[in-house]
C-alpha cells in the first residue's frame, strides 16, 4: 500500500493567502511611498513659500510677504503639515483596509474557481486508481485546466477500451481451450472406460486437438510478447521473394491437396531488413487463409514488390485469392484475435482466428502495417507493407 502523501494546505487556502498578501504588500508599499512623497512636497511648498516663489504671497509687498511668512511659518505649517498627514494617513489605512477585505472576497472566489475543477481531477484521478474506470470530469476553468480535463477523459475512455478488450480476450481464450480440452478428456475417460477403443483414427483425433491448443498456446505467447513489445527480432536484409517461394514450397503437399496453384511473382528491389523465421509465420499465415478460401482449381497470387513510402524504400507483399472475398464491415475486424466471419464459430472451417491477428501484431513490430481488401474481380487481397530498412522503421503500433 503506497503511503498517505501529507496532506499539505490546500490550494484554495494557499491563493487566498497569496491574495491577501499581495493586498497587504501593495498597500504597505503605496502608503509608504505616499508618506514619503507628501512630506517632501509640503516641505518643498515651504521652501518655495519662503523664496516668494507662491503666486498669492509673493503679489504681495515685500514686507507684508515677509511679516506673513514669518508670522506663519513654523507654527501654522508644521500644524497643518501634521494634520494633513494624519488625515492622510487614516484615508491610507481605510482605503487600505478596503482592499484588503476586497481581495480577501475576491480571492476566496478566484481559489474557489481555479480549485474546483482540481479537486473534481483529484477525486477522479483517485477513482481510476482504486479501479473504478467510469470515471470523467467537466471541462472548466478554461486554459490549462481545461486541457488536463481533456487529457484525462481521454485517457480514462482509452483504459476502458482497453479492459473491455481484455476482458473479450480472457473470455475468448477460455472458450477456444475449452473446446479441445473437453474433446480430449471426453475421449480419454471413454478409452478408461473401455467404452471406446485406442483406434489410429481416434489417436490421430486427439493428436490433432493437442496441436490446436499448442498452437493457439504459442499464438497467444506472440501475442502477448508483441503487446508488451519484447519480442525480440533478429532483422537481417532477406530476399522476401525468396522467403514467400520457400514457404509455398513449405506447404506444397497441403496445397496440392486442396488443388489449387500458387504463383509468386517479384518487382524491383524486394530485399528487407526482417525477421526471416517472423516473416515467414506472416507468410503462411496469409497463405493458409488464402488457399483454404480459394475454390479447388483455382489460383492464389503472392506480389512482392518495392515501393516509395514515407520518403523511403519500402517493400509491399500482396497475398491474392479467389475466394469469397471478404465482407466490407469485416474488412478491419479479421484482423482481432479469435475473429472468424462464421458466426457460429465452428472449426469446419479450419484454424481458431488468431493468425490474422498474429500478422498484424508481427507486421507492427517489423514497423509496417497490413490491410485486408476486396479485389473488384472477387477473392481478396491482403496488402502487407514493410519499411526496407530497419532505422526507417517508424516503431508505430495501433491497436
Ligand atoms: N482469404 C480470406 N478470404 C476470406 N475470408 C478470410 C480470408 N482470410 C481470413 N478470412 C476471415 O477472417 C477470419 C480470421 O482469419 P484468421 O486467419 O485470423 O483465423 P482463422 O484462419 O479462422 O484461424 P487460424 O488462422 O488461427 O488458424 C477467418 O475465420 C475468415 O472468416
Ligand atoms: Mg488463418
Amino acid at each position: 500500500m503506497a503511503e498517505q502523501p501529507r496532506r499539505s494546505v490546500s490550494l484554495r487556502v494557499q491563493l487566498s493567502l497569496a491574495f491577501v498578501v499581495v493586498a497587504l504588500l501593495s498597500v504597505v508599499v503605496v502608503a509608504f511611498w505616499a508618506r514619503q512623497v507628501t512630506a517632501l512636497q509640503i516641505a518643498a511648498y515651504h521652501e518655495r513659500i519662503r523664496l516668494g516663489e507662491v503666486p498669492w504671497i509673493s503679489d504681495q509687498p515685500l514686507l507684508v510677504r515677509e511679516g506673513f511668512v514669518r508670522a506663519i511659518k513654523l507654527p501654522l505649517f508644521v500644524a497643518s503639515q501634521r494634520l494633513f498627514l494624519a488625515n492622510f494617513n487614516r484615508s491610507l489605512w481605510f482605503a487600505g483596509g478596503t482592499a484588503t477585505l476586497l481581495a480577501v472576497i475576491a480571492g476566496l472566489l478566484l481559489a474557489r474557481r481555479l480549485s474546483h475543477p482540481l479537486q473534481e481531477l483529484h477525486d477522479a484521478v483517485t477513482g481510476v486508481a482504486a479501479g473504478n474506470l467510469q470515471q470523467e470530469v467537466g471541462l472548466r476553468g478554461g486554459g490549462e485546466l481545461e486541457d488536463v480535463a481533456s487529457a484525462f477523459n481521454t485517457m480514462a475512455h482509452r483504459l476502458r477500451e482497453s479492459e473491455r478488450q481484455r476482458q473479450e480476450l480472457l473470455a475468448a481464450v477460455a472458450h477456444e481451450l475449452r473446446t479441445p480440452l473437453s474433446i480430449i478428456e471426453g475421449n480419454l475417460e471413454a478409452m478408461l472406460d473401455g467404452v471406446r477403443e485406442p483406434t489410429p483414427d481416434l489417436i490421430a483425433t486427439l493428436h490433432t486437438q493437442s496441436a490446436l491448443l499448442s498452437q493457439l498456446v504459442t499464438d497467444l505467447r506472440d501475442l502477448s510478447l508483441a503487446d508488451a513489445r519484447q519480442l525480440s527480432l533478429s532483422r537481417r536484409p532477406v530476399d522476401l521473394v525468396a522467403l514467400c517461394r520457400e514457404s509455398v514450397d513449405a506447404m506444397s503437399l497441403w496445397i496440392e491437396e486442396h488443388k489449387v496453384t500458387v504463383e509468386v511473382r517479384g518487382e524491383g528491389d524486394t530485399t528487407a531488413d526482417v525477421d526471416p523465421d517472423r516473416l515467414r509465420q506472416v507468410v503462411q499465415n496469409l497463405l493458409h487463409n488464402a488457399v483454404r478460401f480459394t475454390p479447388a482449381g483455382g489460383q492464389v497470387r503472392i506480389t512482392v514488390k518495392e515501393i516509395a513510402r514515407d520518403r523511403g524504400r519500402w517493400v509491399a507483399l500482396e497475398v491474392e485469392d479467389e475466394g469469397p472475398g471478404i465482407p466490407p464491415e469485416n474488412l478491419t475486424r479479421v484482423f482481432e484475435p479469435f475473429y472468424r466471419a462464421d458466426p457460429s464459430r465452428s472449426r469446419a472451417s479450419g484454424g481458431t482466428g488468431m493468425g490474422l491477428a498474429v500478422v498484424r501484431l508481427l507486421v507492427q513490430v517489423h514497423g509496417g502495417d497490413v490491410r485486408a481488401e476486396n479485389r473488384p474481380g472477387g477473392g481478396s487481397r491482403f496488402v502487407v507493407q514493410l519499411p526496407a530498412e530497419e532505422e526507417r522503421a517508424p516503431h508505430k503500433r495501433a491497436r
